[in-house]
């Protein structure tokens, strides 16, 4: 956002006059009012994963969420083994924000995020459920690490969307070409740099993602802790003196009309286990990934099932979600 003329006009009357960012905080979300902002949802993985989601309640009650020094934990069941058999999944917290937002500046600040486990497949996104419209912020699954988070948008198949931004203009590569955010194909997708996913991204503390969106451009961030901008800390966030994006979906830079295809967005954590991304013999648990191998188990939902102890590091630890417009 550019400040707005009369401000700039204003500050040339001050001598002491600083220029900010025109952003200004609208909703903030941490350990005082985590479980009335967000809504859990005890329903059927709409991506068939091998998971059970549970209440809040029930997540309370069993430990799957907490509040722990001031930070919010979310973790997936690490000790329930589930008959080989059995149909069900691995019980995980499904979350969405109770107010979309439109526009504007969303910022995640995660001490830990799940790990570079086999068979999770962990996300932090937004979405219109009733218009479409997808922005997946910070996802990915299994044992990738550095080079395997994904910044991904999905656009409803009227809007024809597509972005293919320079290489020197976002830090993050094109994954796979995928420069169609057209549904059902599997969305323009880019792919973040060394130590923005999984275990890497906790051995460094964490970090901050951040979501830039106006009617023109959505920006995705990545900053490992100790990266992240003064102004970010300071709760001052100014993008334009961040450097490059991670990722830049800019119409400047393909065909679409941002402000039509992402319509007001809520914001949604969840972790799942195999399913599309994850799990399939035919794909990513035998062939993208090695998974097949280092676990020496054929199935992705054997493995989740039967093995609880290797899903210890799968999950989130939140210091603070923010919106600023
Ligand atoms: C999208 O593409 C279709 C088929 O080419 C076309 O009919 C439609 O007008 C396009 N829509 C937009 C918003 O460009
Ligand atoms: C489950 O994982 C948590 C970390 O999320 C860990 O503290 C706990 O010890 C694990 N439980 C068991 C039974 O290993």
């Amino acid at each position: 956002m550019a400040p707005s003329t009369s401000f700039i006009a204003l500050c040339g009357l001050f001598v002491h006059c600083t220029l900010t960012s025109a952003y200004t905080l609208t909703s903030s979300y941490d350990h005082t009012n985590w479980y009335t902002s967000f809504t859990w949802h005890n329903e059927p993985d709409p991506t068939k994963g091998t998971v059970e989601y549970i209440s809040l309640a029930e997540a309370q009650s069993s430990g799957l969420t907490k509040i722990v020094n001031n930070q919010i934990y979310m973790s997936v069941d690490n000790t329930t083994v589930i008959d080989a058999s059995s149909t069900s999944g691995r019980k995980s917290n499904w979350i969405t924000s109770n107010k979309p937002f439109t526009h504007g500046l969303l910022i995640g600040d995660f001490a830990h995020i799940p790990g570079s486990t086999c068979g999770a497949w962990p996300s932090f996104w937004t979405i219109n459920n009733n218009l479409g419209g997808e922005i997946d912020i910070l996802e990915s699954f299994s044992d990738n690490t550095q080079n395997f988070a994904l910044a991904t948008l999905h656009t409803q198949p009227e809007h024809n969307c597509t972005f293919q931004a320079p290489a020197d203009t976002q830090i993050g590569t094109p994954n796979n070409d995928d420069y169609d955010c057209t549904l059902p194909a599997s969305g323009c997708s880019v792919t973040g740099p060394v130590g923005s996913y999984g275990d890497p991204f906790n051995a460094n503390k964490g970090g901050v993602y951040a979501m830039d969106w106006t009617s023109t451009y959505i920006r995705i961030y990545f900053f490992a802790r100790a990266n992240i901008p003064a102004d970010i800390t300071n709760g001052k966030p100014d993008p334009t003196k961040w450097g490059l994006p991670m990722a830049n979906f800019d119409s400047k830079y393909g065909s679409c009309d941002v402000g039509a295809s992402f319509p007001e967005q809520t914001i949604y954590f969840d972790t799942t286990f195999c399913g599309a991304e994850a799990g399939t013999s035919s794909g990513s648990w035998a062939t993208w990934t090695d998974c097949a191998k280092t676990t020496g188990v054929s199935t992705c939902e054997a493995y989740v099932r039967q093995q609880p102890e290797k899903f210890d590091t799968a999950y989130w630890l939140i210091n603070s979600v923010k919106v600023y417009q």
